[in-house]
């Protein structure tokens, strides 16, 4: 099975420490949403989407390339995002998105990642070390779920 994971990691690049593991696990190319052509993506059995949330929101880059995707081939694919509250919530909306673009979107993973956004940096933010090895490990199970 051919893999890919597109992301997107601006603040400290914690959505590319859980990109890379998961990577890792299911034997995928890994590659920034900026250097990704969307034509490319009917080569990949398996695409996967990897975020920071911004606002509530994915990343602008990541929502901008999969509305330019004009129709995808039923590839399986998942997303995961990292995030100050760490919550799964932010991941529906793109899930429906990937959805009505030809993908079978099926599964999400998220984890706090470390935020020292606004007012947060003034107390040396929150979630110091997230993701942590455990974050990691959780990701790496996720990706085996995924494969199998
Ligand atoms: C401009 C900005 C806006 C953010 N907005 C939110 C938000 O709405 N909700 C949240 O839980 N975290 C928010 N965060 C925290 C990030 O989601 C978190 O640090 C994430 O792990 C960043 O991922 P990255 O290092 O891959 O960019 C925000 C961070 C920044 C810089």
């Amino acid at each position: 099975m051919k893999s890919i994971i597109i992301y997107e990691s601006v603040h400290h690049n914690n959505t590319e420490k859980i990109a890379k593991a998961i990577a890792h696990e299911i034997g995928g190319e890994l590659i920034n949403v900026r250097n990704m052509n969307t034509d490319d993506l009917n080569k990949y059995d398996l695409v996967g989407f990897g975020s920071g949330i911004y606002y509530n929101k994915i990343h602008k880059n990541i929502k901008k390339f999969v509305e330019k995707i004009e129709n995808a081939d039923k590839q399986k694919s998942f997303l995961f995002t990292t995030s100050g509250r760490g919550k799964k919530d932010f991941t529906e909306k793109f899930k429906e998105l990937l959805n009505s673009k030809g993908f079978d979107a099926v599964s999400t993973f998220s984890c706090k990642g470390f935020d020292t956004f606004g007012p947060l940096k003034i107390i040396g933010g929150i979630n110091k070390g997230r993701p942590n090895e455990k974050d990691i490990k959780n990701a790496r199970n996720f990706a085996k779920y995924l494969i199998q």
